[in-house]
């Protein structure tokens, strides 16, 4: 803890931030798989507390709410998000800690490496430009793979190229991406009708996913658990700007449909060239509109609004504590936290589908069949 103590002038809360991560690892008895994790605020546990030009961050209070002592911690949410939930059902206390709090910490670094890192970052996209104008600085997932490339040649470092190459091919890698990109390509307060070239941008948004999704495997990666992007076109924010009032903005998630389809197709393609790699695709959006349909049937009771916000379905404005958002007292009865992001609840709904749900959610397997399928290194 004391060289922790030395850098938590960096960012407010990271000191309480740090003792959280330290109280998550509690080593399991048989060896948990060793997870990476690669994307956007979906899955970020803080990596945009280390950049201190971002405007797109979770690290002040309301976030964390229901985290021990409410401390935020960078994550988009009431307490854990879904990192957390797939990897704390893999054995673990919540994700890995991020990569760019793993290299300032070069003292933990070693012992930590073999259990997995974080490299999602809030606002990133597919595209290397996403997010950047918006935002002023996030980690696109180009870049996140390079800081995995660096990754390896630490374990290298550690433990030699044999066992680093066992070690990757047995890891789960989840990437859950592509919503901002739809974002920067549908803004939320454009005008539903206008022509967005919808089919171009998807084939080429696909075209850019299939050379990252290459990349990673190139490097090792050989276990892929993928989150395709929610209908996002639900979300408080963007009802909140539809043009019929309160109905889900049907342009956005008719893309999020298309991308679900063109990434099925490349995965299966992929997967069929690639020695060796093996992939689940977890229905998120399939997931997230069951629960809008029937939302008692999984216990919730506002499906709509965010739990922390205000304005219009209380999504208009983000959830800031200088901005005076309501925030509801049932937070488990929400499927969304904020203008964006699902509640913890919500977020554990999801990953226990990725997990452990069945073909119709997750394909062609789920999260746990694919992490206990053996894969023969042969290069
Ligand atoms: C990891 O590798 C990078 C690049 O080679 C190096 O700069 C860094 O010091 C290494 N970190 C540790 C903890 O070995
Ligand atoms: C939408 O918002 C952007 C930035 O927030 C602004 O530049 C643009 O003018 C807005 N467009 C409309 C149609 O209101
Ligand atoms: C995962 O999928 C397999 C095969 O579809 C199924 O038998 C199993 O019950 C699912 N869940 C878990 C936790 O393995």
């Amino acid at each position: 803890m004391y060289i922790m103590a030395k850098k938590a002038k960096l960012c407010g809360p990271l000191f309480a931030f740090l003792f959280l991560f330290s109280l998550g690892y509690i080593a399991h008895a048989d060896d948990p798989v060793t997870i990476f994790i690669l994307g956007d605020s979906t899955v970020d546990v803080g990596t945009n507390n280390w950049l201190p030009e971002s405007y797109c961050r979770a690290d002040f209070s309301p976030n964390g709410v229901d985290l021990p002592y409410s401390v935020p911690t960078g994550r988009f949410s009431n307490g854990l998000n879904s990192a957390d939930q797939i990897a704390s059902l893999f054995g673990y206390q919540r994700s890995p800690p991020p990569f760019l709090y793993m290299i300032n910490h070069p003292a933990t670094f070693k012992r930590d490496i073999l259990r997995g890192v974080n490299f999602a970052s809030a606002g990133a996209g597919i595209f290397y430009e996403t997010g950047q104008k918006q935002f002023i600085k996030v980690v696109p997932l180009s870049d996140q793979i390079q800081q995995f490339a660096t990754v390896k040649g630490n374990l290298t470092e550690l433990i030699g190229p044999v066992a680093t190459a066992n070690v990757l091919a047995k890891s789960l890698f989840i990437v859950s991406i592509g919503s901002n990109d739809l974002f920067e390509h549908v803004p939320p307060n454009s005008s539903t009708l206008v022509d967005h070239n919808d089919d171009v941008y998807i084939t080429n948004l696909q075209f850019t996913y299939h050379g990252h999704l290459e990349s990673l495997y190139k490097l090792g990666a050989r276990k892929f658990g993928i989150m395709s992007i929610p209908p996002i076109g639900c979300c408080p924010k963007l009802r909140a700007s539809s043009k019929k009032p309160g109905a889900c903005r049907e342009d956005l998630n008719k893309l999020a449909q298309s991308f679900f389809i063109s990434l099925e197709d490349l995965l299966r393609k992929m997967s069929s060239k690639l020695v060796g790699m093996k992939y689940s695709l977890g229905n998120t959006y399939e997931m997230t509109m069951s629960i809008i349909e029937d939302p008692l049937a999984f216990g919730f009771k506002d499906v709509q609004s965010a739990c922390c916000g205000s304005g219009k379905f209380n999504g208009e404005l983000p959830c800031f504590f200088l901005l005076g958002p309501n925030l509801c007292a049932n937070r488990h009865e929400f499927l969304f936290w904020d203008s964006y992001h699902p509640t913890e609840y919500a977020s554990k709904l999801a990953a226990l589908t990725l997990y452990g749900g069945g073909t119709r959610l997750v394909t062609p397997m789920n999260f746990s069949r694919l992490v206990a399928t053996h894969v023969n290194i042969t290069s």
